[in-house]
Protein backbone atom coordinates (compact mmCIF):
# COMPACT_ATOMS: atom_id res chain seq x y z
CA UNK A 1 0.00 0.00 0.00
CA UNK A 2 2.69 2.26 1.06
CA UNK A 3 4.68 1.78 -2.04
CA UNK A 4 2.00 2.14 -4.20
CA UNK A 5 1.14 5.18 -2.53
CA UNK A 6 5.51 6.66 -3.17
CA UNK A 7 5.27 5.13 -6.83
CA UNK A 8 1.54 7.80 -6.73
CA UNK A 9 3.01 10.46 -5.85
CA UNK A 10 6.51 9.81 -7.55
CA UNK A 11 4.86 9.55 -10.83
CA UNK A 12 2.75 12.84 -10.27
CA UNK A 13 5.90 14.95 -10.73
CA UNK A 14 6.80 12.71 -13.78
CA UNK A 15 6.73 15.47 -15.90
CA UNK A 16 9.78 17.39 -14.21
CA UNK A 17 12.01 15.16 -15.59
CA UNK A 18 10.52 15.42 -19.12
CA UNK A 19 11.75 17.53 -21.59
CA UNK A 20 9.66 19.92 -23.73
CA UNK A 21 8.27 18.33 -26.52
CA UNK A 22 9.05 20.23 -29.78
CA UNK A 23 10.22 23.14 -28.22
CA UNK A 24 6.81 23.89 -26.70
CA UNK A 25 8.71 25.71 -23.27
CA UNK A 26 9.34 28.49 -26.02
CA UNK A 27 7.05 28.19 -29.03
CA UNK A 28 3.85 26.80 -30.06
CA UNK A 29 4.37 23.47 -32.61
CA UNK A 30 2.05 22.28 -34.82
CA UNK A 31 1.54 20.14 -38.06
CA UNK A 32 -1.23 19.07 -39.65
CA UNK A 33 -2.37 15.56 -41.43
CA UNK A 34 -2.50 15.41 -45.39
CA UNK A 35 -5.80 16.51 -46.33
CA UNK A 36 -8.39 16.79 -49.07
CA UNK A 37 -10.24 19.62 -47.10
CA UNK A 38 -7.63 22.70 -46.27
CA UNK A 39 -3.98 22.72 -46.42
CA UNK A 40 -2.92 24.77 -43.00
CA UNK A 41 0.63 27.32 -43.75
CA UNK A 42 0.57 28.97 -40.52
CA UNK A 43 -1.10 29.08 -37.00
CA UNK A 44 -0.62 30.74 -33.90
CA UNK A 45 -2.96 31.71 -30.79
CA UNK A 46 -4.21 35.36 -29.80
CA UNK A 47 -6.98 36.57 -27.07
CA UNK A 48 -9.42 38.42 -27.70
CA UNK A 49 -7.71 41.69 -28.24
CA UNK A 50 -5.66 40.44 -31.28
CA UNK A 51 -2.41 39.96 -28.97
CA UNK A 52 -0.36 37.41 -29.63
CA UNK A 53 -0.49 34.82 -27.24
CA UNK A 54 2.09 32.18 -25.76
CA UNK A 55 1.88 30.05 -23.29
CA UNK A 56 -1.82 29.79 -24.36
CA UNK A 57 -4.14 30.52 -21.20
CA UNK A 58 -7.34 28.75 -21.11
CA UNK A 59 -8.94 30.13 -18.44
CA UNK A 60 -10.17 32.67 -20.71
CA UNK A 61 -11.38 32.48 -24.75
CA UNK A 62 -8.18 31.71 -26.97
CA UNK A 63 -8.37 32.65 -30.53
CA UNK A 64 -6.69 30.43 -32.97
CA UNK A 65 -5.28 32.12 -35.94
CA UNK A 66 -4.64 29.91 -38.93
CA UNK A 67 -3.53 30.66 -42.16
CA UNK A 68 -5.42 27.95 -44.65
CA UNK A 69 -6.07 27.48 -48.23
CA UNK A 70 -9.64 26.06 -48.58
CA UNK A 71 -9.15 23.75 -51.65
CA UNK A 72 -12.80 23.19 -52.25
CA UNK A 73 -15.80 24.85 -52.59
CA UNK A 74 -17.06 26.71 -49.78
CA UNK A 75 -17.38 25.05 -46.66
CA UNK A 76 -21.06 25.70 -45.03
CA UNK A 77 -21.80 22.76 -42.66
CA UNK A 78 -18.34 22.52 -40.57
CA UNK A 79 -18.32 20.23 -37.60
CA UNK A 80 -15.47 20.71 -34.44
CA UNK A 81 -13.71 17.79 -32.88
CA UNK A 82 -11.37 18.38 -30.08
CA UNK A 83 -9.29 15.79 -28.37
CA UNK A 84 -6.19 16.60 -25.62
CA UNK A 85 -3.53 14.71 -24.81
CA UNK A 86 -1.15 15.99 -21.89
CA UNK A 87 2.59 15.54 -21.90
CA UNK A 88 4.20 12.94 -18.75
CA UNK A 89 2.43 10.38 -17.46
CA UNK A 90 3.05 7.03 -15.54
CA UNK A 91 5.20 5.23 -17.93
CA UNK A 92 7.60 8.11 -18.93
CA UNK A 93 7.44 11.33 -21.33
CA UNK A 94 4.84 10.86 -23.35
CA UNK A 95 1.41 11.86 -24.64
CA UNK A 96 -1.64 10.77 -22.96
CA UNK A 97 -5.25 11.37 -23.22
CA UNK A 98 -7.47 13.91 -21.58
CA UNK A 99 -10.54 12.64 -20.72
CA UNK A 100 -13.01 15.17 -22.61
CA UNK A 101 -16.30 13.46 -21.63
CA UNK A 102 -17.81 14.01 -25.08
CA UNK A 103 -18.17 17.89 -24.60
CA UNK A 104 -15.84 18.68 -27.52
CA UNK A 105 -16.92 16.63 -29.83
CA UNK A 106 -19.38 17.17 -32.69
CA UNK A 107 -19.58 20.60 -32.07
CA UNK A 108 -20.85 22.73 -34.43
CA UNK A 109 -17.87 24.62 -36.26
CA UNK A 110 -19.90 27.44 -37.43
CA UNK A 111 -20.09 28.77 -33.65
CA UNK A 112 -16.68 29.11 -33.39
CA UNK A 113 -15.27 30.07 -36.84
CA UNK A 114 -17.77 32.44 -39.52
CA UNK A 115 -19.02 30.31 -41.92
CA UNK A 116 -19.14 29.90 -44.80
CA UNK A 117 -15.19 29.18 -45.30
CA UNK A 118 -14.88 30.29 -48.83
CA UNK A 119 -12.47 28.70 -51.35
CA UNK A 120 -9.28 29.81 -52.07
CA UNK A 121 -6.29 30.88 -48.85
CA UNK A 122 -7.63 33.23 -46.07
CA UNK A 123 -7.28 33.39 -42.34
CA UNK A 124 -9.20 31.31 -40.34
CA UNK A 125 -10.09 32.57 -36.70
CA UNK A 126 -11.36 29.78 -34.61
CA UNK A 127 -12.75 31.37 -31.33
CA UNK A 128 -12.39 28.32 -28.27
CA UNK A 129 -13.30 29.48 -24.54
CA UNK A 130 -12.10 26.49 -22.63
CA UNK A 131 -13.29 27.81 -19.62
CA UNK A 132 -17.06 26.54 -20.25
CA UNK A 133 -15.77 23.20 -20.37
CA UNK A 134 -14.25 23.79 -16.56
CA UNK A 135 -14.86 19.88 -16.09
CA UNK A 136 -11.82 19.49 -18.33
CA UNK A 137 -9.76 22.35 -16.87
CA UNK A 138 -10.06 20.93 -13.77
CA UNK A 139 -8.26 18.23 -15.09
CA UNK A 140 -5.51 20.30 -16.76
CA UNK A 141 -2.17 20.96 -15.25
CA UNK A 142 -0.47 24.58 -15.03
CA UNK A 143 2.49 25.44 -17.18
CA UNK A 144 2.47 21.39 -18.66
CA UNK A 145 2.57 20.79 -22.35
CA UNK A 146 -0.46 20.05 -23.99
CA UNK A 147 -1.31 18.90 -27.76
CA UNK A 148 -4.83 19.71 -29.10
CA UNK A 149 -6.08 17.59 -31.78
CA UNK A 150 -8.40 19.81 -34.04
CA UNK A 151 -10.56 18.12 -36.73
CA UNK A 152 -12.47 20.51 -39.13
CA UNK A 153 -14.85 18.80 -41.05
CA UNK A 154 -17.07 19.59 -44.43
CA UNK A 155 -20.51 17.84 -43.38
CA UNK A 156 -21.18 18.64 -47.16
CA UNK A 157 -18.28 16.91 -48.76
CA UNK A 158 -17.33 14.72 -45.40
CA UNK A 159 -13.71 15.92 -46.06
CA UNK A 160 -11.41 16.70 -43.36
CA UNK A 161 -7.95 18.70 -41.97
CA UNK A 162 -6.84 17.56 -38.59
CA UNK A 163 -4.36 19.81 -36.97
CA UNK A 164 -2.12 18.78 -33.82
CA UNK A 165 -0.87 22.11 -31.79
CA UNK A 166 1.17 21.20 -28.73
CA UNK A 167 1.54 24.09 -26.62
CA UNK A 168 2.24 25.35 -22.51
CA UNK A 169 -1.10 26.03 -20.96
CA UNK A 170 -1.73 28.34 -18.53
CA UNK A 171 -4.61 26.84 -16.27
C1 LIG B 1 7.07 16.64 -32.59
O1 LIG B 1 6.45 17.09 -33.79
C2 LIG B 1 6.43 16.15 -34.86
C3 LIG B 1 5.76 16.80 -36.04
O2 LIG B 1 6.35 18.03 -36.32
C4 LIG B 1 5.69 14.89 -34.43
O3 LIG B 1 5.72 13.94 -35.47
C5 LIG B 1 6.35 14.32 -33.19
O4 LIG B 1 5.58 13.22 -32.74
C6 LIG B 1 6.39 15.38 -32.10
N1 LIG B 1 7.08 14.85 -30.93
C7 LIG B 1 6.49 14.79 -29.74
C8 LIG B 1 7.31 14.25 -28.61
O5 LIG B 1 5.34 15.14 -29.57
C1 LIG C 1 -4.91 34.07 -17.39
O1 LIG C 1 -6.15 34.70 -17.58
C2 LIG C 1 -6.80 35.05 -16.36
C3 LIG C 1 -8.21 35.56 -16.74
O2 LIG C 1 -8.13 36.64 -17.62
C4 LIG C 1 -5.96 36.10 -15.65
O3 LIG C 1 -6.59 36.43 -14.40
C5 LIG C 1 -4.59 35.52 -15.36
O4 LIG C 1 -3.76 36.52 -14.80
C6 LIG C 1 -3.96 35.01 -16.66
N1 LIG C 1 -2.71 34.31 -16.31
C7 LIG C 1 -1.53 34.68 -16.80
C8 LIG C 1 -0.36 33.94 -16.29
O5 LIG C 1 -1.42 35.57 -17.64
C1 LIG D 1 -0.63 32.77 -45.82
O1 LIG D 1 0.76 32.47 -45.82
C2 LIG D 1 1.32 32.57 -47.13
C3 LIG D 1 2.74 32.02 -47.07
O2 LIG D 1 3.46 32.68 -46.06
C4 LIG D 1 1.26 34.02 -47.60
O3 LIG D 1 1.80 34.15 -48.90
C5 LIG D 1 -0.21 34.46 -47.63
O4 LIG D 1 -0.31 35.83 -47.92
C6 LIG D 1 -0.88 34.20 -46.26
N1 LIG D 1 -2.31 34.42 -46.40
C7 LIG D 1 -2.97 35.36 -45.74
C8 LIG D 1 -4.45 35.43 -46.02
O5 LIG D 1 -2.46 36.11 -44.93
Amino acid sequence: MLRIFLAASFFTVVFGACDWPNGTDTALHWWQDPSQFCTVYAAHAEDLNGNFEYPINLTRPVVAVLNVTNGGPAANKVQLDISIMEYGGFTGCQWNNVPTFGLLSGLNGCEYAACPIPPGNQIIKLKIDFSQFQNIINLLNDHTPYQLDIKLTNKDTNVEVTAHVQAKVIT
